[in-house]
């Protein structure tokens, strides 16, 4: 069968971690998993009032596909579990072997270089100034209605972004050894095309 090869991207919210690992994927012909819809989901449960480590230990990965998944609310309650070992726990086994399907994988989260697949063949932390990421993460809820201030929405993205690097569990941070993709001032077709570059660097062929 065809080999595994993995694609791990960290880095913070709305940094362009899915654009660029949706394009690997596609260009590459590899699986992509959004690892923020794991805990985006089990967040989203736990805001209906379920117990967080009870939904991770039985999260559905059909779960993953609701859009309602998207929403600012749910951000937030995403990186409050994401903080409890037992739900990061739950979650590992499925990214690890997602992580070595046969084929290729691309993952995209705050620590898939760190902890889910300290082995990828190619490591990226994609990373953008809070203003900048703030400002794409505003656009993005307005034009889905949402009618949060761009201050409320910097506000959001630097107390998750302060939740994610400092928490004892995998906190977020640059892994060694990882490609650093600072998107502030780069188009999307740049920041993908660095991306690119870099996995035909480190071995990746594409399928087709
Ligand atoms: O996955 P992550 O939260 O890191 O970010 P994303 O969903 O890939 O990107 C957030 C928003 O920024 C999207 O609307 C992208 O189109 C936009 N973006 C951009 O304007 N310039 C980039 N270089 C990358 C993303
Ligand atoms: O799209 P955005 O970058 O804003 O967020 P996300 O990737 O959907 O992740 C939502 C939250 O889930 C993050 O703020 C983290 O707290 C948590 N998360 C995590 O702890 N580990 C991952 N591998 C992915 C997400």
């Amino acid at each position: 069968s065809a080999p595994a090869f993995t694609v791990a991207i960290d880095g913070p919210a709305a940094a362009g971690k899915g654009t660029i690992a949706r394009a690997v994927a596609r260009h590459f012909g590899f699986a992509h998993l959004d690892t923020g819809l794991l805990y985006r989901a089990v967040g989203a449960l736990t805001l209906d009032g379920a117990d967080p480590v009870t939904a991770a230990r039985a999260l559905d990965p059909r779960a993953l596909e609701d859009a309602r998944l998207r929403t600012a609310n749910v951000a937030q309650a995403a990186s409050r579990v994401a903080v409890i070992p037992e739900v990061r726990a739950a979650l590992l086994e499925f990214q690890r072997g997602f992580a070595r399907r046969p084929g290729g994988a691309v993952l995209d989260g705050r620590d898939i270089c760190t902890v889910i697949s300290p082995g990828a063949e190619a490591q990226f932390f994609v990373t953008a100034s809070p203003d900048v990421r703030a400002d794409r993460r505003w656009r993005e809820l307005r034009d889905k209605g949402d009618t949060r201030t761009l201050g409320e929405v910097l506000d959001d993205v630097i107390a998750r972004d302060a939740r994610d690097s400092q928490r004892d569990a995998a906190p977020m941070r640059p892994a060694e050894g990882s490609m650093v993709l600072d998107t502030s001032e780069m188009s999307i077709d740049a920041a993908v095309a660095a991306a690119i570059a870099h996995v035909e660097a480190r071995g990746g062929v594409p399928l087709r």
